[in-house]
């Protein structure tokens, strides 16, 4: 899927591009009716919330779930990342973002690069994530909030917070997202289940608690260019991924025809 011209300056001056009606009904059910057995699984890459039992995040899915393996690869994410970063791609990281109903945590103030150039030692901000939305999301379930025209700003200063929640993460201070916002505001994006959401590395982002009924579930996709590959492997393989090989775009039906 191409971009439009004006989608791209979207994403060059805001630091983020809205897409809606990304994914059909058809595709969001065979999308969401994988995870009740994902989220069921024991291991290392699922992360339960500090509260209690429900997943906080689920990384690296597409490296042992067909559908999510085919779904990196979907012409509707995978073109615009390629588009958008002007070359080849790979994986770095993937993520189900559970944000359960009542029990969802917050996800402080952050850039995702400060984390990507910190722990991994990824060269430039050449990385983004294309998020889809497999639940509705509103204002009450705990929507991202982001901060526009912040990626601007270029990595920010930022302390490692490894309590707040079950996820350490390098956070943003009070005034450093205060004198952010005074510039972009806040946005919230938010729309039906198989909207898209696409945005800078180093986009201010965070997200409060859902104290909704409503789960919130967000799948991320983080693509970086091939020849910006990490250089650091201090996180586990799958938090960080090793395996920088170009991605192949599938056919548009490949989730409804495998
Ligand atoms: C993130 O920033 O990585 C996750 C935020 C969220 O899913 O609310
Ligand atoms: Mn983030």
């Amino acid at each position: 899927m191409k971009l439009s011209a004006g989608d791209v300056k979207q994403f060059e001056d805001e630091g983020f591009i809205f897409v809606p009606d990304l994914f059909t009904s058809e595709e969001l059910a065979i999308l969401k009716g994988e995870i009740p057995a994902v989220f069921a699984e024991r291991r290392p890459e699922i992360v339960r919330e500090k509260s209690g039992d429900v997943v906080r995040t689920a990384f690296a899915t597409h490296t042992y779930n067909d559908v999510y393996r085919r779904f990196v690869s979907h012409p509707r994410i995978l073109e615009p990342a390629q588009q958008l970063l002007g070359g080849d791609v790979y994986i770095h990281q993937f993520k189900l973002n559970g944000k359960a109903a009542f029990d969802g945590d917050v996800w402080q103030w952050h850039q995702d690069y400060g984390t990507w150039s910190r722990d991994d030692d990824m060269p430039e901000a050449r990385a983004m994530n294309l998020a889809v939305f497999l639940d509705e999301v509103n204002e009450f379930n705990g929507p991202l909030y982001i901060v526009p025209k912040s990626h601007k700003a270029g990595v920010l200063g930022a302390g490692h917070d490894v309590e707040t929640t079950s996820y350490p993460l390098w956070t943003l201070d009070h005034e450093t997202v205060a004198r952010l916002i005074d510039d972009g505001g806040i946005a919230a994006p938010k729309g039906p289940p198989g909207s898209g959401f696409f945005f800078h590395g180093t986009l201010v982002h965070g997200s409060p608690p859902n104290m909704s009924p409503w789960d919130r579930l967000i799948v991320y996709v983080t693509y970086n260019r091939t020849d910006n590959a990490i250089r650091r492997f201090k996180r586990p393989e799958y938090i960080a991924h090793r395996d920088f090989t170009p991605l192949e775009v599938l056919p548009d039906d490949c989730l409804t025809s495998p």
